[in-house]
C-alpha cells in the first residue's frame, strides 16, 4: 500500500517548489557518465508531475538549470539542453492530456535558441490549461530576479506609474516573474544537501522545507506523497504562537 491514502486532500500546500539534486552523483554510482543521471531525472519529473496533478496540486516550479549551472562543463551543459528540448516536445501531449500548462521563470531569453523556441512553443501549447502549472526555473537565480524586478519597479516610479511612498510588500511582488503564483508552501530538495542555493529566496520566507536524501533519479510518487504527509503534520505559525494558531 502506498501512503496517498494518508495525505489529507483538504490542506493540500497549493504550491511546491524543487530543488532537483544528485543527478550526477546518481550516475556516478552507477559507474555512468553524468548526463545519465540527468536523463533518468526526467522520469522523475514526470512521476512528481502526474502525482501532484493527481493530488489536485496547483503549482509545481522546479529548478531545471541555475544561472550558475552554465559554469559546469560545455559537454554536459550542451546535453542539459538538449534534454530540455526534446522533454518538452515529447511531454506536450502528455501535458495537455493530464490539462497541465507548462510555464518558465528565468532569463529565459539567453538560452540557446533551440531550447528557448521549444520552451515558447510548450507554453504556447499549453496556455489553456488548467488542473496545474508546471513551472520550470531555467537560467534563474533568485537574486537576479530580485534586481530585475527592482530595476522595473524604479523605471515605473520614474515614469510616474508607482509613487515610491505606496510601495509595499503586494506590489513588489507584482514585479516577480512569480507574480501570478502563491508562495510555495514547500520546498523539497533532494540528496542531502541543506541550502536553497538562490531559489525562491522572496517567495519563500515561510517556506516549510524537506530535505530528502535519496538522489533525483530515485524520487518517486511515494516520497511527494511522505514529503506532503510530513507538512502536513508541521505546525505553520507565520510569527505567531501556537495558541493563537489554534483558537
Ligand atoms: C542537479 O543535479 C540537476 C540539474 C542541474 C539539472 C536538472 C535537470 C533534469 C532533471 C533534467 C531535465 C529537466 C527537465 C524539466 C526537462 P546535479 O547535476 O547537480 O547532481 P550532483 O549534485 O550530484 O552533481
Amino acid at each position: 500500500m502506498n501512503s496517498e491514502s494518508q495525505v489529507d486532500k483538504t490542506r493540500l500546500p497549493r504550491h511546491i517548489a524543487v530543488i532537483m539534486d544528485g543527478n550526477g552523483r546518481w550516475a556516478k554510482a552507477k559507474g555512468q557518465p553524468r548526463v545519465f543521471g540527468h536523463k533518468n531525472g526526467v522520469k522523475a519529473v514526470r512521476e512528481i508531475s502526474e502525482a501532484s496533478a493527481e493530488l489536485g496540486i496547483e503549482y509545481v516550479t522546479l529548478y531545471a538549470f541555475s544561472t550558475e549551472n552554465w559554469n559546469r562543463p560545455k559537454l554536459e551543459v550542451n546535453a542539459l539542453m538538449t534534454l530540455l528540448v526534446e522533454t518538452v516536445r515529447r511531454e506536450i501531449a502528455t501535458m495537455n492530456k493530464n490539462n497541465i500548462r507548462l510555464n518558465a521563470i528565468g532569463e529565459l531569453d539567453k538560452l540557446p535558441g533551440k531550447s528557448f523556441k521549444a520552451l515558447l512553443d510548450g507554453i504556447e501549447e499549453t496556455k489553456n490549461n488548467s488542473r496545474m502549472t508546471l513551472t520550470l526555473a531555467l537560467n534563474y537565480s533568485a537574486r537576479w530576479e530580485i534586481v530585475e524586478a527592482a530595476k522595473r519597479l524604479s523605471k515605473d516610479v520614474k515614469d510616474e506609474k508607482v509613487q515610491t511612498e505606496n510601495i509595499n510588500e503586494e506590489i513588489f511582488s507584482q514585479y516577480l516573474s512569480t507574480h501570478n503564483m502563491p508562495d510555495p508552501e514547500l520546498m523539497i530538495r533532494t540528496s542531502g544537501e541543506q541550502r536553497i542555493s538562490n531559489y525562491l529566496l522572496w517567495q519563500m520566507a515561510y517556506t516549510e522545507f524537506c530535505f530528502l536524501d535519496i538522489f533525483w533519479p530515485d524520487f518517486t510518487r511515494e516520497h511527494l506523497y511522505k514529503a506532503i504527509i510530513d507538512f502536513q503534520s508541521r505546525e505553520r505559525r507565520f510569527g505567531k504562537t501556537s495558541e493563537q494558531i489554534i483558537s
